[in-house]
């Protein structure tokens, strides 16, 4: 069960929403068509949609324009992850083979680059400039974030503003441009649309860290994707980042990242070590500060239904599993 599944009051907007993904999506080319099917089918938590609709109802939606802001802004999302499965050189995502496993990285980038396109098809419909211009940056910001990783790989000398800014890149400013632009979109007074915008940054930023614990803790099952697969990669995700403190740990990372032969067996135990340590806890503190930042955002904003629900929201992730 997903999270839109979750929330019974939004079941019909998601659904008209993965209607329209796949109209969008849509094409004579029948691969592209089977991989952006594919990837819809297989689920996802739609936690962008959500935000969209959500943040629009402190305004007055026109309920067309809402969908295509939530199905650009999934569409997007979508085509990121197709990207980043090949950059991770993941196998496995929302339990089904990645676009790059079934098919091959050539076919995986132009399969997001499709996707990107076609959302700039849906976005001439948007007449309020600032949704292009939302939209636009966050878009080159989650490019520079994901270059960023690839340039940080095996890099020993990061610190937590670099893990910090990465993150902000290539996952909360999606985030809060969800929140952002559903309130664009419904003409939100001008004061609480910075108030969502901040509720989505804080909430991303937290997102994407329990993403990077979850990549320690959790299993490929419950996950529906990969685990272990940033140290692997030598990406130095927060519990790393932390565990840096430890010498032994240390030194065992920087091991693995300088040598040319890398030993599966010595990575897994490196994995169980920082699993296992408090590190664990510490990068949960990181993820929790971030939440309630997100909670008193949301206190100052107009008592209505969708706030609450973004509390929720709010409670579910800080808890969430996969
Ligand atoms: C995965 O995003 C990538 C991150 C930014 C952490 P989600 O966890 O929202 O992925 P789906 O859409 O539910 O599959
Ligand atoms: C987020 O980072 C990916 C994007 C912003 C596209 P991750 O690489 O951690 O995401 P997962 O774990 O593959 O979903
Ligand atoms: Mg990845
Ligand atoms: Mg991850």
């Amino acid at each position: 069960m997903n999270l839109a599944m979750t929330m019974t009051q939004m079941n019909k907007e998601i659904s008209l929403i993965e209607e329209r993904i796949k109209e969008v999506t849509n094409t004579d080319n029948q691969m592209i068509t089977t991989a952006a099917n594919h990837l819809i089918d297989a689920g996802g938590k739609r936690i962008r949609p959500i935000f969209v609709l959500l943040s629009s109802q402190f305004g007055q939606a026109n309920q067309d324009e809402i969908i295509n802001v939530a199905v650009a802004l999934e569409l997007i999302h979508m085509a990121s992850l197709v990207h980043d499965d090949v950059i991770d050189f993941a196998s496995v995502r929302r339990g089904q083979p990645t676009v790059n496993e079934k098919w091959n990285n050539g076919t995986a980038i132009y399969t997001g680059d499709f996707i990107f396109a076609r959302t700039l098809e849906l976005l001439k419909s948007f007449k309020n400039s600032r949704l292009h211009q939302v939209l636009s940056n966050t878009m080159h910001e989650l490019c520079i974030g994901e270059i960023d990783q690839i340039r940080d790989k095996y890099r020993m000398n990061q610190n937590l503003l670099t893990y910090m800014r990465r993150i902000k890149r290539k996952t909360a400013l999606l985030i809060s441009s969800s929140t952002e632009m559903g309130a664009l979109a419904a003409n939100v007074d001008e004061h609480h649309v910075k108030l969502l915008k901040k509720y989505g940054y804080y909430i991303g930023m937290s997102y994407q860290i329990i993403d990077d614990i979850l990549d320690f803790t959790s299993t490929e099952k419950e996950l529906g994707k990969p685990v272990g697969n940033d140290l692997i990669n030598g990406n130095l995700t927060l519990p790393a980042l932390l565990a840096l403190d430890d010498p032994d740990i240390y030194q065992s990372i920087e091991k693995i990242f300088t040598s040319s032969k890398r030993e599966q067996e010595e990575i897994e135990q490196l994995i169980n070590k920082i699993k296992t340590s408090e590190n664990i806890e510490r990068a949960y503190q990181f993820s929790q500060a971030y939440l309630r930042k997100a909670f008193q955002v949301l206190e100052k904003l107009p008592d209505i239904e969708a706030k609450v629900t973004l509390k929720q929201i709010a409670v579910y992730l800080s808890k969430r599993k996969h």
